[in-house]
């Protein structure tokens, strides 16, 4: 996958503080003014990750300031989920919704796991139950879950693959069953639903920041913004999709915008995916409506700071759901 050109923000992260070298890699989308304020958390929370052995985790959907000045690795909740596979610190801090860190700490029990804010949640995750996966099952008997990772261990811990946004046509397509179930976000399986010839059993969870986007909207802004190239993530509703110019994953999105170079972009999902880019970007011109994810504005630098001080607040599964729900995480990363 292609990396946001931050490569010297995740190395200079590690190194010693350089506050000119931090500054200059969100200068495009930040005042100086507002620089002076997180610049010292940033010194700060270089210095605890040395001393923790830590790494940060960071979203996409993170602020600027985060996603380029204090991340060790960022992306999509596939590549922090690989990614958090593979690391050798003791203390991994998750700059992202709860799911997102209960997803790390499934692939390292034995590290400790740290979310900044245990209020970061997901309107998707919230939208379904593990007594309502056994409902599901029970009246689809013998049909394979499907389980996108915007849910929580217990309900990961019902179902036979998890998968993402990123990936979820070659899991589907990886069960060898003419029928799924796929749960929970109802227009993500819509979405899959037209690119396989597998039946998608879903369910009705729906993103409450992508939800609020509209095909009228979206064609207002055609009108507006000649030459506009309209990008969009999946979980948005279907009459976005189709008005959309290319669809997927936050980190294919970025990818996008990075190798095709369209001169003027609508990315249709969280408002910090186009300041991220931008930050690294001169000759793309970002049109925004955007909508802010109210759980991952929860994470800040000063939270970051005082949960790498304290280690807390720290992620912790009971083992039994743990076992089951690290089996379908597992099983996805075996496939894509
Ligand atoms: P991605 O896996 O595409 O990053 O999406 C996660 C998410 O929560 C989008 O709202
Ligand atoms: Fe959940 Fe939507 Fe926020 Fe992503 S943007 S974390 S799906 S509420």
């Amino acid at each position: 996958m292609l990396q946001i050109p931050t490569s010297t923000a995740k190395l200079s992260a590690k190194s010693a503080f350089d506050g000119t070298a931090s500054y200059n890699l969100v200068k495009n989308v930040m005042p100086e003014i507002e620089w002076s304020i997180h610049a010292p958390y940033v010194e700060a929370i270089q210095a605890l990750k040395r001393e923790r052995n830590a790494v940060i985790l960071a979203h996409n959907y993170q602020t600027p300031e985060i996603f380029h000045c204090v991340a060790d690795i960022s992306g999509d909740s596939l590549a922090l989920a690989r990614l958090a596979a593979d690391t050798d610190a003791d203390v991994i801090v998750l700059a992202g919704v709860h799911f997102m860190a209960e997803t790390a700490k499934l692939l390292n029990p034995n590290k400790t796991v740290l979310i900044p804010d245990e209020r970061a949640g997901c309107s998707l995750a919230e939208s379904i139950t593990a007594a309502d996966v056994r409902d599901l099952r029970r009246q689809h008997p013998g049909v394979p879950v499907v389980t996108y990772v915007n849910t929580s261990a217990e309900v990961k811990a019902e179902s036979d693959i998890c998968c993402t946004s990123g990936n979820a046509v070659k899991v589907v397509e990886s069960l060898n069953s003419d029928k799924v179930i796929f749960i929970p976000d109802e227009y993500l399986a819509a979405y899959v639903a037209q690119q396989t010839d597998v039946e998608i059993i879903s369910w009705r969870g729906h993103c409450e920041v992508h939800e609020r986007f509209s095909g009228e909207e979206l064609d207002q802004y055609r009108n507006d913004f000649p030459g506009l190239t309209i990008i969009a993530h999946p979980e948005c509703p279907p009459d976005v999709l189709e008005a959309a110019d290319f669809v997927g994953s936050t980190a294919q999105m970025q990818e996008y915008v990075l190798t095709k170079r369209p001169p003027r972009v609508l990315m249709v999902t969280e408002c910090s995916m186009s300041d991220n880019i931008a930050a690294g970007v001169s000759d793309v011109e970002f049109v925004r409506p955007c909508n802010l994810c109210p759980h991952m504005k929860r994470i800040t630098l000063e939270n970051i700071h005082d949960s790498l001080k304290s280690l807390a607040p720290q992620v912790l599964i009971d083992d039994q759901v743990a076992v089951k729900a690290r089996l379908a995480v597992e099983r996805m990363l075996a496939v894509a």
